[in-house]
């Protein structure tokens, strides 16, 4: 019986929300073990957050890609806060240079585009790599676009490790800037995007309150809904179609146009209850029973929303789980994804699948830099 060899990794992940870089030390062996180590979020400052905003923004508006290859030059900011984050992460947890195999590092992703096939994640894994001295594996989407894939959800894989802990059938919903699916039953495993979970609360937030999010969903809840713009959403193209499929930030933004036309509670209110629909909508595509729902991401600490969402599950017979009870912490699991990828890429199993990215066949993925 030859033994599995089991890694110290360290993944990075920063989403779509834009909120900060997370962290976790892990041991793992890329398959059916994981110990959480050490783990921790760092939030970006407003004027680093801006920052990103403006490159986003420009980088949507330009068509060609010659012009999208010129990225190159954000690219050294959005590194050069990798390195920092890194950096401070080894030293707050006194985490030995020698005690780290790899580190997993999704990128900052500035640009998502399935339809032609492109996505782009910023920070230079070779600048990185070269900086730290420390293996790294990044590039995880690549090979799987290349493959025919969509590029994302890649974490699936991970999502499956944590659900093979049920026996009945079970998902995952994380509710970062986009909300996406997993689930995983006797060897199935399906993951999509839901549509956005964050992103419209967020940039309404910004908008009629110069705030970030809206804390605990305290304005949602103060607010009513829009049935005319709610019943306009519902119709979206997206929601029609079958998985697999993903999500770019940008796509949504005609219903931002139309909900800062509303009253700031209801914008709000409204935006969290579209939200709701593309859980409800999405959850219909699957067409398999489910009895457990587990929530992570940032979403999850939004109270209204879990409300909702525990309302109409109940009615479903589906049992809502934050995946905090399960003694994972909901803001960091991605970032264990990460970590768990890469061990993933080294042994050479597959990161995604045609039911995960709609890749051809079952795809390695991930480049070392080393
Ligand atoms: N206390 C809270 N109340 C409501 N929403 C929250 C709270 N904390 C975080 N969020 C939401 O979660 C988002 C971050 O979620 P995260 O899982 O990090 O997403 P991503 O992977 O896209 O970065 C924030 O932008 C915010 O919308
Ligand atoms: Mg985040």
């Amino acid at each position: 019986m030859s033994i599995v060899k089991v890694y110290n990794v360290i993944g990075i992940m920063s989403g779509t929300s834009m909120d900060g870089i997370d962290c976790s030390y892990i041991k793992t062996d890329g398959v059916n073990f994981v110990s959480i180590i050490n783990e921790n979020s760092y939030k970006y400052s407003q004027n680093y957050r801006n920052k990103l905003k403006k490159i986003i923004k420009y980088l949507n508006n330009i068509k060609s890609l010659k012009e999208k290859q010129r990225i190159k030059k954000f690219e050294n900011i959005v590194t050069n806060k990798f390195i920092q984050v890194i950096k401070k992460f080894i030293k707050d947890y006194n985490i030995k240079h020698s005690s780290i195999d790899y580190i997993g590092l999704s990128g900052q992703t500035v640009l998502h585009d399935p339809k032609n096939k492109k996505t782009i994640q910023l920070g230079s894994c070779k600048k990185i790599q070269k900086k730290l001295q420390i293996k790294i594996v990044g590039n995880f989407r690549e090979n799987d676009i290349k493959n025919g894939g969509q590029g994302s959800p890649i974490g699936a894989f991970y999502h499956q490790y944590i659900l093979n802990n049920y026996s009945s059938p079970a998902a995952i919903i994380n509710l970062g800037g986009i909300a996406n699916i997993c689930y995983s039953h006797k060897k199935e495993l399906i993951a999509y995007d839901l549509g956005p979970a964050n992103v419209l609360i967020d940039d309404l937030m910004y908008y009629f309150y110069k705030k970030n999010y809206d804390k605990n969903g305290n304005k949602a809840i103060n607010g009513k809904l829009d049935k005319k713009l709610i019943d306009f959403y519902k119709k979206d193209n997206f929601f029609k179609l079958n998985y697999p499929k993903s999500l770019d930030r940008e796509y949504f933004k005609k219903y931002f146009n139309q909900l800062k036309k509303l009253k700031n509670n209801n914008a709000i209110h409204t935006a969290s209850m579209m939200t709701i629909v593309c859980i409800d909508l999405g959850l219909k595509l699957i067409k398999k029973k489910i009895n457990e729902l587990i929530i992570t991401g940032g979403g999850r600490k939004n109270l209204f929303l879990i409300k909702v969402l525990k309302k109409q599950c109940k009615n479903k017979g589906i049992n809502i789980v934050l995946i905090d009870n399960l003694n994972f912490n909901g803001d960091l699991l991605e970032a264990q994804a990460f970590a768990y990828l890469a061990v993933r890429s080294v042994r050479k199993l597959p990161l995604s699948l045609p039911t995960t990215t709609g890749v051809k066949k079952p795809t390695l993925g991930g480049i070392l830099y080393k």
